[in-house]
């Protein structure tokens, strides 16, 4: 029987509630797929700033690097609002993102076709929809040198960014995107500025140069002002996009919204070793924290993409994701999903439903 380590980075605001509803359910299925799972748990973000005075502790730092892979659940809320850039609970997400070189980031917007109606778009737009965002996460402009906001003579103050991609940055990013565009539907889109920025130059030609490696591939180049706009015109066309941090950033909380809901929707960080951070692209939504009314499906097919990606329990992985469909079948609705009228379940329902669903399978 394999033994694999999780740690759980349960975080601020509705990150608790979320993340014990995983737990349920990857213990649930790691006993009927045969294999055990050593949980730990750690701080990060503003619990780790109250309990420990940094947002990304030592202590979490070193089960991070022991463990196969980490689910977390979110960080940030409004206690910590006012704490300056450099010591705010969301440094510490960046941190461990840098710290373990999870440079890739995988964000699929999937519409559950019972969930249609909850879609800002019109149905027709968007029913079928299936796609991957495979954001860069360690480099450009959110860690690019020098950055910082500085005085002149004069007391002018100026902030400033870098925006920088190394080619072998680009290059080890553009190849897993390609490889993923493989499983999928072999189309590639690749989203840049390049009209403007040389960085982004630098990346089309790198990653147009990568296309002779994956002739069964269709790739394909778009500027970030008309993929948003290809984005709410008709998301259908893409397949897999690829992108920068910051475009990637944008663009995939846009195509969350066209799924109808944020509290659906998991994603991936990865290392060259394939560990990886998994984690809701939801935030902390403190506004509902503690009240039981947090959707846990997204943590939940969070820990399904765990499986998958970090465990290569696979099997594992498409048993909670067919048991999520069948507890959507069943017209189980949190708040965030509900049509107007309908009746809302708890967050613990939702988590309890997903492990009856698994062993009724
Ligand atoms: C995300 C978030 C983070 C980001 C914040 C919390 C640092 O918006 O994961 O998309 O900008 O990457
Ligand atoms: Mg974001």
């Amino acid at each position: 029987m394999s033994q694999h380590s999780v740690l759980l980075l349960p975080g601020d605001g509705i990150g608790p509630e979320v993340v014990g509803e995983a737990k349920k359910v990857m213990e649930a299925v790691a006993s009927l797929h045969d294999f055990g799972i050593d949980f730990s748990v750690a701080d990060l973000g503003g619990v780790a700033i109250d309990n420990s005075g940094s947002p990304y502790p030592e202590s979490t730092k070193e089960l991070a690097k022991a463990a196969d892979a980490i689910l977390l659940g979110a960080v940030g809320g409004p206690a910590w609002d006012g704490l300056p850039a450099a010591e705010r609970p969301e440094r510490g997400l960046l941190a461990i993102r840098a710290d373990l070189d999870l440079f890739c980031n995988l964000r699929p917007a999937l519409l559950y076709p019972q969930l249609a109606d909850a879609s800002s778009l019109k149905p027709e737009l968007v029913a079928g929809l299936d796609l991957l965002i495979v954001r860069e996460l360690t480099g450009g402009i959110y860690f690019g040198e020098p950055r910082g906001i500085e005085a002149d003579e004069s007391g002018l103050r100026r902030g400033f960014n870098t925006d920088v991609y190394d080619e072998n940055e680009i290059r080890r990013i553009a190849h897993l995107a390609f490889q993923f565009a493989r499983k999928r539907g072999g189309r590639l889109c690749s989203v840049d500025k390049a009209n403007v920025l040389e960085v982004t130059m630098l990346w089309r030609e790198i990653v147009s140069d990568l296309a002779s490696e994956y002739p069964d591939i269709e790739l394909s180049h778009m500027y970030v002002d008309n993929a948003a706009m290809q984005l709410v015109r008709a998301p259908k066309q893409f397949d897999v996009v690829l992108t920068g941090n910051l475009f990637g950033d944008i663009l995939s909380d846009t195509a969350a919204m066209l799924t109808g809901s944020i509290g659906m929707l998991p994603s991936a960080s990865l290392n060259s070793e394939s560990r990886g951070l998994y984690e809701p692209v939801h935030g902390s939504a403190p506004d509902i924290a503690g009240q039981g009314k947090a959707n846990p499906l997204a943590t939940i097919l969070s820990a399904a993409m765990l499986l998958r990606y970090s465990l290569n329990e696979d099997a594992a992985a498409k048993s909670i994701e067919s048991a999520v469909e069948r507890v959507l079948d069943s017209g189980l609705r949190t708040g965030d999903i509900a049509a107007p009228g309908e009746s809302v379940c708890s967050t613990a329902d939702m988590g309890d439903a997903v492990v009856t669903a698994l062993s009724a399978a």
